[in-house]
C-alpha cells in the first residue's frame, strides 16, 4: 500500500496551476547568455564603433546620435545591427546547450521624446532575434536596460550622466509603464512560448537611497500589472516578469511580491567582483570563494533567482569597461585607485592568456555555474566582444575555459 500511496500524493502534488509559463521555471535551470552591446551600444563591448567615431566624447548611445553627423551615425548604427548578431549566434548559442537568451533593449527603440537625440531602427532586429531564437529553441528574455532620463547614468542605459532622472521625474516613470503595458506586453505575450519572461527595467540605482528603492518598488508593481494581464482585461497572462534587486541584497526584497499574491514573478541579481578597489585587490582564490558564499543567499530565496548578469573576468582591465576614457582600477589608471598589477595578459585577445590564466577562468566559470545553480540559474555577461575574450562567452568555448556542454564541469569541488 506505501508505494502507491505515495504515488498517488505525489501525483496530486502535480495539479497543474492556472498558468502555463513558456520554460519550466523552478523545474529546469536556466542557463544562457546576454547579447550585450547589439541594440544597445556599450562601448566597452564594441569599442571600433566609437573610436572610429573621431570623438571623443562620444561615450554612449546617446552622444553618438548628437555629436556627430547623423547619416553617419545612422548608417553606423545599422551596419552594426546587421552584423553583431546574426541567425548563426543563435544557432551556435543553442549548440553550447544554453537555453536562455536576454536581450537588451532601449527605451528609444519604442518611443523617444522632445529633445532627446536616439536614433531608432532596432525593433525591427528585436522581431528578428524572436525568430531566430524560436526556430534554435531558445527563449528570450526582453530587457529593458534603458529608461528615459536613465534609471542609473551608466553609458549602457543609453545615457551616462551624473544625475540620472528616471526615478526623480514621474513623467520618466510613466512613459516607462506604456512602453511595458502598451508595447512589449502586446509584443510578447501571445508568444509567452518563446519570450516566456521580461525584465521590466535593467539595474535601477537603488545605492541612490530609499526614495530611489521606493520608486522601483511602485514600478515593480505597475509592471505586475501591465505584464501579467493582458491590457484592460482581468485575464492573466502567462508571463513571468523579471524583476532586479536594484543592487540590494537579496534579505531586502524577502517577502516582496510574495506567491500568496503573486505569481510569475522571479527576480534577477547581477553578480561582479571587479567594480571596486577592494574587489580587483582580491587573489583568484578569493574571488572564486566570494561566489562561491553567495549559495546559500541563492538557494533559501523566496522568489524563483536568476543570476542574470555575471562575468569569468577578475579585474576591470578590458578597454573602456568603466566608460570611454576612464581607466581601469586594476592596474591604477582609474581616478583614486592603487595599481594592483599590469592588465597585460588578462583582457584582449584570448592569444595573449596562459595556460595557468585560462585555468582560472574556467574554475571561476565554474564556480559561478555551480553556485548560481543553488538558484534557478544564470545568464553569462556576455555573448561576444570584440576585444574582451575574458568576458565573452564565444571565446570561452573556442578557447577551452567554457565547455562545450555547460553540465561538463572538471572542477565540481571548486566551491569546496
Ligand atoms: C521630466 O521628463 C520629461 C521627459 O520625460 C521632460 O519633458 C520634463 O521636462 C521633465 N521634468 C523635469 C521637472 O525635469
Amino acid at each position: 500500500m506505501a508505494p502507491s500511496f505515495r504515488l498517488t500524493f505525489f501525483a496530486l502534488s502535480l495539479i497543474p496551476s492556472v498558468f502555463s509559463w513558456g520554460f519550466p521555471y523552478g523545474t529546469e535551470k536556466v542557463r544562457g547568455v546576454n547579447l550585450g552591446g547589439w541594440l544597445v551600444l556599450e562601448p566597452w563591448i564594441t569599442p571600433s564603433l566609437f573610436d572610429n567615431t573621431g570623438n571623443a566624447n562620444i561615450v554612449d548611445e546617446w552622444t553618438f546620435a548628437s555629436l556627430q553627423d547623423r547619416a553617419t551615425a545612422t548608417a553606423a548604427l545599422q551596419n552594426h545591427w546587421n552584423t553583431w548578431i546574426t541567425q548563426a549566434d543563435f544557432q551556435a548559442i543553442a549548440a553550447a546547450g544554453l537555453n536562455h537568451v536576454r536581450l537588451p533593449i532601449g527605451y528609444w527603440a519604442f518611443e523617444v521624446g522632445p529633445g532627446e537625440p536616439y536614433i531608432q531602427g532596432q525593433l525591427p532586429y528585436l522581431q528578428k532575434a524572436i525568430q531566430w531564437a524560436t526556430d534554435a529553441g531558445l527563449k528570450v528574455i526582453v530587457d529593458l536596460h534603458g529608461a528615459p532620463g536613465s534609471q542609473n547614468g551608466f553609458d549602457n542605459s543609453g545615457h551616462r550622466v551624473s544625475t540620472p532622472q528616471w526615478y526623480t521625474n514621474n513623467t520618466n516613470v510613466q512613459r516607462t509603464d506604456a512602453i511595458i503595458k502598451n508595447q512589449i506586453g502586446p509584443m510578447v505575450n501571445n508568444n509567452y512560448q518563446n519570450v516566456p519572461i521580461v525584465a521590466p527595467l535593467n539595474e535601477p540605482a537603488g545605492f541612490n537611497g530609499a526614495n530611489v528603492l521606493s520608486v522601483v518598488k511602485q514600478y515593480w508593481f505597475d509592471s505586475y500589472g501591465n505584464l501579467r494581464y493582458f491590457p484592460g482585461t482581468s485575464t492573466q497572462t502567462n508571463l513571468v516578469v523579471l524583476i532586479h534587486d536594484a543592487f540590494q541584497p537579496l534579505s531586502y526584497w524577502s517577502g516582496f511580491m510574495p506567491t500568496s499574491g503573486f505569481q510569475g514573478v522571479a527576480m534577477d541579481t547581477h553578480i561582479y567582483t571587479i567594480f571596486s578597489v577592494p574587489e580587483v585587490q582580491m587573489t583568484q582564490a578569493q574571488h572564486i570563494s566570494t561566489v562561491c558564499a553567495k549559495q546559500s543567499s541563492l538557494s533559501t530565496f523566496d522568489l524563483w533567482v536568476i543570476v542574470g548578469e555575471w562575468t569569468p573576468a577578475a579585474t576591470d582591465c578590458a578597454k573602456y569597461l568603466n566608460g570611454r576614457g576612464v581607466g581601469s582600477r586594476y592596474d591604477g589608471s582609474y581616478s583614486g585607485s592603487t595599481r594592483v598589477g599590469s592588465c597585460t595578459g588578462l583582457t584582449g585577445s584570448a592569444s595573449s592568456f596562459s595556460s595557468s590564466y585560462k585555468t582560472f577562468l574556467r574554475q571561476f566559470w565554474e564556480a559561478q555555474v555551480i553556485s548560481y545553480e543553488k538558484g534557478q540559474g544564470w545568464i553569462q555577461w556576455t555573448w561576444k566582444a570584440e576585444n574582451a575574450d575574458e568576458w565573452s562567452y564565444q571565446a570561452g568555448l573556442a578557447n577551452g575555459w567554457i565547455p562545450q556542454d555547460p553540465t561538463d564541469l572538471e572542477y565540481k569541488d571548486v566551491c569546496g
